[in-house]
């Protein structure tokens, strides 16, 4: 079984990132036979402007990546970019993906609902992601609730092609448990670097206070009882934390007497106790950056020869031979 997956760097990654993708993908390096690990730099092109933002972004998914455990030896971990043959297969993709199926994918919809501008890269980005998956036939794709759509469009494509041109892609299936909830941010919508609403993953301690003492809450006196499932720190906090201590929580809320204050300390610690080990490995980590450049550069070597025969299958397939 083979089990691919990426991430943008359009910043820097952040609690919902690790929860709901790195930590599980990390987790599955052990039952894989093969694993395909990216950094999706021409994804975070529809979103990240600056060159020296897009290069440092991508150092620090890698980063994020190797500090939360991927192995190299058992994963190909590479740069979406350094294997280029994946934009020809978007193309051969693109001529079986209808534009009304991309015109409904909620992650369009919502960009363009948040103000971005509808720019072709953006309305086909299911497509690139799409050949990302096929271009190193992948079995099994883990990934947040947020990609879900995406990983079905991708199946779509895969079908439409095999049948107008013969059976060339293998059907990928997603891999989102349930236990993996998409991680609200300090606003309450969906935790996302284009809402400016993260808890970061890496960066000060004083940064990570910061984002958390800033969760937005109601004007609740600390000793009325509180709906737990209404309030953005319990949210997140039991995403975090073990589900014996959210439960916890959930009770000191209801009962009252427990203001916000208290429950944003409590979320701090909890931060800590989950994710200072990544963080340390990290911070080492970083006094390393060029062996971390020279392990992307021999897994692009390395998933290269996997996206050249692919895409000379289906070349051939289209009469591109
Ligand atoms: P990206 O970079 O937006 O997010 C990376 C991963 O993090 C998950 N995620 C979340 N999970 C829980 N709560 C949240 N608030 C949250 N925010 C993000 C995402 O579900 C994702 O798993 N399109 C992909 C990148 C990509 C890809 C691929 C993934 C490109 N090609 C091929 C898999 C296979 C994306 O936008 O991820």
């Amino acid at each position: 079984m083979r089990i691919l997956t990426g991430i943008q760097p359009s910043g820097r990654l952040h609690l919902g990132n690790y929860l709901g993708a790195i930590r599980q993908s990390v987790e599955l390096q052990a039952r894989a036979d093969d694993c395909y690990y990216f950094i999706a730099d021409y994804h975070a092109l529809t979103t990240v402007s600056d060159p020296a933002a897009l290069r440092e972004a991508t150092l620090g998914v890698a980063l994020d990546f190797l500090a939360a455990g991927l192995d190299p030896e058992k994963v190909v971990f590479f740069r979406q970019s350094d294997v280029p043959e994946v934009q020809e297969l978007t193309w051969l993709l693109s001529i079986v993906a209808s534009v009304s199926r991309l015109e409904l994918a909620h992650s369009y919809k919502d960009k363009l609902a948040h103000g971005k501008e509808a720019t072709h890269a953006l309305f086909s980005y299911p497509v690139l992601m799409a050949a990302d998956i096929l271009l190193y036939r992948s079995d099994l794709v883990p990934v947040g609730k947020d990609q879900k759509q995406h990983l079905e469009i991708t199946r779509d494509l895969a079908v439409k092609f095999n049948r107008k041109f013969g059976e060339v892609f293998k059907l990928p299936e997603g891999f989102i448990p349930d236990s993996v909830a998409t991680v609200p941010g300090t606003d309450g919508q969906k935790m996302s670097k284009s809402y400016n609403n993260t808890i970061p993953l890496s960066g000060s301690d004083k940064e990570v206070k910061k984002a958390i003492m800033g969760i937005v809450t109601d004007s609740a006196p600390v000793e009325a009882p509180k709906d737990p499932e209404q309030n953005n720190i319990y949210r997140i906090y039991k995403a975090v934390a073990t589900p014996e201590k959210a439960a916890e929580m959930a009770e000191r809320l209801r009962a009252g007497g427990y203001g916000y204050g208290d429950a944003k300390k409590e979320l701090l610690r909890a931060y800590h106790e989950l994710l200072d080990p990544f963080r340390e490995r990290r911070a080492a980590l970083e006094a390393h950056l060029d062996d971390v450049r020279d392990r992307l550069a021999a897994g692009a070597a390395k998933a290269r020869v996997e996206a050249r025969k692919t895409l000379a299958a289906a070349r051939r397939a289209v009469g591109l031979d």
